[in-house]
């Protein structure tokens, strides 16, 4: 039977690219997104380009863990268990400024990159310990470590998970699952190709290597850790920004 990997926020971007890797290896793929017609979609996509079998969830972006269970307990009775579950949702927190942002919407962003994370980490471990082991895969951030404006609680968030990632890496060694962590910096997401003049162009000559992420390199590390290939590792961060993050000061591109 093919090894089984559920992937969070998978319909589009990112997500979508860490899918398609993983389908391209011969897995299973499921994969959730808040809504149930683009999760349908995309696993239609994956299903018929990679000719494996592929099924989208709609899993809500909320604490109620009853909610959460329905996707496992469907993936449990059809007959699988999760080798890996990747963790890319995120809710990204954008234009907080630190005076004005409310704590409800600050805490919407941790509950979600934190707890959400923590209730997935759960279900998809005890699948994983009924397989003999498995692998949990965080999409962070570079943002853990260094910041940009008004990003207060995703910087917080991304920080946050870096712990839990550690944590349960400590805690589910003994049962053989390993959990890490893919740090992208900018990813060519739809959200970049629809930026224009400085910000389409500026960051992605800042980093040292001269370009920003395609789906495809973020996908290559979240296989890496989701896969055997990386079978002696875990509570390890992979850090992919073009060594943005390396810097003191960024390399203008003018003054290469
Ligand atoms: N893009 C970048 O430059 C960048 C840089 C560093 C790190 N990252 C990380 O890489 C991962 C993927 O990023 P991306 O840019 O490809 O993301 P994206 O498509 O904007 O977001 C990933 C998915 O998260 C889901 N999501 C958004 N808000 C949510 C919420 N409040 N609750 C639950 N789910 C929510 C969405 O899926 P549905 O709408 O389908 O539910 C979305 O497609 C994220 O963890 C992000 O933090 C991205």
């Amino acid at each position: 039977m093919n090894k089984c990997v559920l992937i969070t926020g998978a319909a589009v971007n990112t997500g979508f690219g860490i899918a398609e890797k993983f389908a391209e290896n011969n897995y299973t793929v499921f994969l959730t997104s808040r809504s149930g017609k683009e999760a349908k979609e995309a696993a239609e996509k994956i299903s018929k380009k990679y000719n494996v079998f592929s099924k989208g969830y709609e899993m809500e972006g909320s604490l109620r863990e009853e909610n959460l269970v329905k996707v496992f307990n469907d993936i449990e009775s059809s007959g699988y268990l999760l080798d890996c579950i990747v963790l890319n949702a995120a809710n990204l927190g954008i234009n907080q400024d630190f005076f004005s942002v409310s704590v409800e919407d600050f805490m919407d962003v941790i509950n979600i990159n934190i707890g959400w994370n923590f209730l997935l980490s759960r279900l998809a471990a005890k699948q994983m310990i009924k397989k003999g082991g498995g692998s949990i895969v965080f999409i962070n951030s570079n943002t853990a470590y260094r910041c940009i404006p008004n990003r207060i609680s995703y910087s917080a968030s991304k920080s946050g998970a870096l712990g839990l990632m550690r944590a349960l890496a400590f805690d589910l060694g003994k049962y053989n699952i390993r959990v890490n962590a893919v740090l992208p910096g900018m990813i060519k997401t739809d959200r970049w190709q629809n930026n224009t003049g400085n910000i389409q162009s500026a960051p992605s000559a800042y980093t040292p290597i001269g370009d920003i992420a395609d789906f495809e390199d973020i996908a290559n590390a979240a296989y890496y850790f989701g896969s055997n290939l990386s079978k002696n590792t875990t509570g390890a961060e992979l850090t992919v920004d073009g060594g943005n993050t390396i810097q003191l000061y960024p390399i203008i591109p003018n003054e290469k």
